[in-house]
């Protein structure tokens, strides 16, 4: 492939807000970590508004919208009350995700199967108002099918079983779930939808994901936030950026794009 489809790298300032709620001051300063992470090449800034409030709050998310040169994609459980700040707040994008209280993280991807009539009216809603609606998903072909049929424009494909099975050097179900990405990607690419990624990248795996051609931006947060704790957030940034680039550029080879445990 002679011109490789971009790549954006979004990065999560979730962490960064959960180090300063550690103390319930006001750093370190999840706005300050967008804009170096910005300043360092970054494509967008992505941010979770828990309905706990764990990490990002309400005011992060305003100042977010406010202080950034670049997308801010909203992260939100599909309830009332986020709807109300989302299109309080305009971003770019939102992405609906599934929430539980006593979750470390988002374990799953959100069932849109089973969810469809309740999520229908928020997904004709942040259309309306001009968001990007995006559904983080497994990849899963009945999920993808569903996606498409809702008119949410955008998927973000859950990498963490992926992710977890090569860190934990589980390279059968590494394969198998690789395969499920990849096959996801191809699906949701022929039903129309532009194809994000996420969740537990590294920056060995998200050197990986970048050489499947159908997935156009890639969120990344809780490695990047622990590695820029030892080398700063820029130099992160740039390590990630080069990652994903050399991924990129091995596009075209269509053995390594479908065999990667
Ligand atoms: N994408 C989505 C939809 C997420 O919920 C998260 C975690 O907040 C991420 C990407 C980033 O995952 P991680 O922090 O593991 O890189």
């Amino acid at each position: 492939m002679l011109n490789p489809p971009p790549l954006r790298l979004g990065v999560n300032v979730d962490h960064v807000a959960t180090l300063r709620n550690a103390r319930a001051g006001e750093r370190p300063d999840p706005v300050r970590a967008a804009l170096v992470a910005i300043e360092a090449g970054a494509d967008g800034i992505t941010a979770h508004l828990r309905e706990d409030r764990r990490h990002i709050r309400d005011d992060d998310m305003a100042r977010l919208k406010a202080e950034i040169s670049k997308p801010l994609n909203f992260e939100m459980a599909a309830t009332e009350d986020m709807l109300r700040i989302a299109l309080a707040t305009k971003p770019h994008a939102v992405c609906l995700v599934p929430e539980r209280r006593e979750e470390l993280t988002t374990e799953g991807g959100l069932d849109v199967v089973g969810q469809h009539n309740a999520l229908a009216p928020f997904i004709a809603r942040l259309n309306d108002a001009g968001v990007r609606v995006s559904l983080f998903i497994a990849a899963d072909p009945a999920q993808i099918e569903m996606a498409a049929r809702l008119r949410a424009p955008v998927i973000e494909i859950h990498t963490g079983a992926w992710c977890d099975a090569v860190v934990d050097g589980h390279t059968a179900k590494a394969e198998s779930e690789w395969r499920r990405i990849v096959a996801g990607a191809v699906l949701a690419r022929t039903a129309g939808l532009e194809v994000h990624a996420g969740h537990g990248l590294d920056y060995a795996t998200a050197e990986s994901i970048a050489e499947v051609a159908e997935i156009m931006e890639l969120n990344i947060g809780y490695y990047m936030i622990g590695e820029a704790l030892f080398v700063g957030l820029g130099e992160t940034v740039r390590t990630m950026r080069a990652a994903m680039d050399r991924g990129r550029a091995k596009l075209g080879n269509l053995q390594s794009r479908t065999s990667r445990a």
